[in-house]
């Protein structure tokens, strides 16, 4: 395999190489850092050899495209977005780019550093190539190298990636609300400026951090779930955050990302570096969505999950059964219940600290409630783990409710603003993570809530978007920055707690999935995806969820009907199926179900634990969507070198008489015979991919099964 990146110096031509990736730039002759090429594989003297675009003669009125350059400045006669836009303390917008060296700290990163002629600001470029995943990693990093005066920094994107020229595009992306997060939309992109945002100081319900782009015309190969070149890009970074799209009457296509939303700004002290956190961007030259997504799942499980390997245990969680109420008494007899149906990590969730008798009063005191716990959760931690489970605990540590001990002590600590009202959403505010103090407090709640009880693990959450995201006494007066500060230090508290507890592990929360991205990925074990645990709506979230993330982070919990949020009444299997397609867990009231349901569920956990490897660690195919109720839908999960496979089907209204086509399975070994572990029928892996799999589902409403074949 040639070497990640190579460079030919009389051009200024620089080549990144992946697997089946080639990513090319030049800095020209005035220095600006150009794009050439991402898609296939390149040698470096085809690299040398491509032009650069747009060199011809142009109008007075046309500006530089912003699918030519690597990062779009402000500046000069470019009129797209801006990916870098600065103010110097004179007034100056416009940034030059001048080229100043580069270096390579490992063969594998690039940094490619540019000084302003005239003002104190270097801003470096930054590349991580991942050969063997595909993704190239992009951040960018300005440096403040002068005496005096700060720099305003009005955007600073990580990176722009631009896609060779098509007449048309196709942008697949994730939309949501609380309750209904990652619905997959997949439309032709307009022309001009399409901007996906977050402004809550989370990645939010309501976008994902993450754009898919392919041609977006039959005739010019656009993709499948099975075939067709990707291109896609994910933004690590847990807070607000903007990813712009411009396509240009010319037929390109550029698309900036970074962290921080519409006029947030940064004012860079002298001697100052404000580094971006990472972009990841991914192309696949085959293999459609699905190929993608089994890429990102790859790479996120290769490079960023702390512990791929592990599979996750079966979880139970007290929310749906007990909400608020929990008390020892209550929350042993559930234990007891899930210990014997399977459960292997039980977690209590809200309600059991401070004065939290409802979502009024409590957040910010996190010592257990002495009417529930009257000797504390050391009782209550010592029989989960005496029935051999792991032990759980909900905390929302960056939240206060003005009804608590601490707000009474600290009302400075939430995001305000002096003259306005402080919006309660959920009857909370906002801890000014930012804040050193802040931080600092919850790291030291938090470590000794774990050691002194025995916590194997956090249910972290974070139940309400910023507003009035204010902090007027920062030392600096430049209290934009808690935008950024507050992210890292979410992450650092995290990072520390990780550390402290080796054994610990975490699932992110954010009123579900309010909080998923890369970086939270790297941190956390498991996310909890959202708070609709309707089985069939679930179906439909987590087609969203795992266009990008991996099914090995990807919670579920079987709970009661009716369902909480939408009232339907899903019979018990069909509700297992779905959960059981990503990482089982059980979140119905245990002590209110019939013997008969209890069995059923005791046999399922069961079931899971038999195939929990293929469906947490192999390669996810979606071989038919969710959506219409009278069509099965189905996922199906495969292990490498194809000796192991699980497949889900689910058809919530048969049509009388019309029997489903056999399911054609994906990615099995054609010459190999596989063994059905239920039935113990052989199939051949030809037979499987040509003719498909009877997944004999019964003719009644909300008809599911589970497949599971062993290669003989
Ligand atoms: C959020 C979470 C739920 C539950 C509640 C508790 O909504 O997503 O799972 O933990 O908070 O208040």
């Amino acid at each position: 395999m040639p070497a990640a990146i190579a460079h030919d110096p009389a051009t200024r031509t620089w080549l990144l190489t992946t697997r089946r990736t080639g990513y090319a730039l030049r800095i020209d002759e005035r220095g600006v850092p150009r794009h050439l090429h991402w898609g296939g594989p390149l040698t470096l003297a085809q690299a040398v050899s491509l032009p650069l675009a747009g060199t011809k003669w142009r109008s007075s009125f046309e500006g530089l495209a912003a699918a030519e350059e690597e990062l779009t400045v402000d500046g000069g006669n470019r009129y797209g977005p801006p990916a870098l836009r600065v103010r110097f303390a004179d007034g100056t917008r416009a940034l030059t780019w001048q080229a100043d060296g580069h270096e390579q700290p490992d063969p594998a990163t690039l940094l490619l550093h540019f000084t302003d002629p005239h003002y104190p600001l270097r801003t470096t470029l930054g590349y991580r190539v991942h050969p063997d995943t595909d993704v190239i990693e992009r951040w960018t990093a300005l440096t403040h190298t002068g005496k005096a005066d700060d720099i305003l920094v009005l955007r600073a994107d990580s990176a722009t990636l631009s896609l060779p020229p098509r007449d048309h595009y196709r942008l697949s992306h994730a939309v949501g609300l609380w309750a209904a997060e990652t619905q997959l939309k997949r439309e032709p992109l307009p022309f001009g400026e399409t901007v996906l945002t977050s402004r809550t100081g989370t990645t939010s319900h309501q976008a994902q951090p993450w754009a898919i782009l392919d041609a977006g015309d039959a005739n010019e190969g656009w993709a499948d779930e099975t075939q067709g070149q990707v291109w896609s890009a994910a933004l690590a970074w847990s807070g607000s955050w903007q990813l712009t799209l411009h396509r240009t009457p010319d037929n390109r296509l550029s698309l900036s990302a970074g962290a921080g939303h519409d006029a947030v700004t940064v004012a860079l002290r002298p001697g100052e570096t404000h580094t971006t956190p990472p972009v990841l961007a991914l192309y696949t030259p085959a293999g459609g969505f699905g190929g993608l997504s089994r890429a990102w799942h790859a790479h996120l499980r290769a490079k960023v999950l702390p512990h791929a390997d592990e599979t996750r245990p079966v979880l139970y969680n007290s929310w749906e059964a007990t909400g608020f109420s929990v008390t020892l008494e209550n929350q042993s007899r559930l234990a007891a219940h899930a210990a014997a149906l399977g459960v292997e990590l039980f977690v209590m969730d809200d309600g059991w600290f401070g004065a939290r008798r409802d979502d009024h009063a409590g957040l910010g005191d996190w010592a257990p409630y002495p009417g529930a716990f009257p000797a504390g959760l050391r009782p209550l931690a010592d029989e989960v783990h005496r029935l051999g489970m792991a032990f759980g605990l909900w905390v929302e540590p960056e939240m206060v409710n003005p009804d608590s001990d601490l707000y009474r002590a600290r009302p400075d600590w939430v995001l305000h603003f002096p003259h306005r009202a402080r919006t309660e959403l959920r009857n909370q505010l906002v801890l000014n993570f930012a804040r050193p103090d802040v931080a600092e407090w919850a790291h030291s709640r938090l470590t000794r809530l774990v050691a002194e009880n025995d916590v194997d693990y956090l249910k972290w959450d974070m139940n309400r978007p910023f507003s009035e995201a204010g902090w007027p006494d920062e030392p600096s007066g430049r209290g934009d920055r808690l935008w950024f500060d507050y992210v890292r230090n979410y992450h650092s508290v995290l990072d520390r707690l990780r550390a402290d507890h080796p054994r610990l592990r975490i699932e992110a929360c954010s009123g579900g999935g309010g909080r998923v991205d890369p970086a939270v990925l790297a941190r956390t074990d498991q996310v909890w995806v959202s708070d609709n645990t309707d089985a069939a709506d679930r179906l439909v979230i987590q087609q969203g969820y795992t266009q990008v993330y991996p099914v090995r982070t990807m919670a579920a919990w079987v709970t009661d009907v009716p369902n909480q949020q939408t009232g339907r009444s899903i019979p018990l299997r069909f509700r297992f199926h779905s959960a059981m397609s990503g990482v089982l867990g059980v979140g119905g009231d245990l002590t209110r179900w019939q013997p008969a349901e209890l069995k059923e569920a005791e046999q399922l956990i069961a079931e899971y634990k038999a195939v929990r490897h293929v469906v947490q660690h192999g390669d996810l195919f979606r071989l038919r969507p969710p959506g219409d109720l009278q069509s099965v839908s189905a996922v199906q999960y495969v292990t490498p070198e194809a000796a192991e496979t699980v497949a889900f089907g689910w058809l919530p209204q048969p049509r009388f008489g019309l029997r489903p086509a056999p399911l054609r399975l994906a990615g099995l070994d054609r010459d190999a015979r596989y063994r059905d572990t239920r039935t113990g029928e052989l199939h051949y892996g030809a037979a499987l991919a040509e003719r498909g799999l009877d997944l004999q589902l019964p003719s009644e409403d909300w008809a599911s099964t589970m497949v599971h074949l062993i290669r003989t």
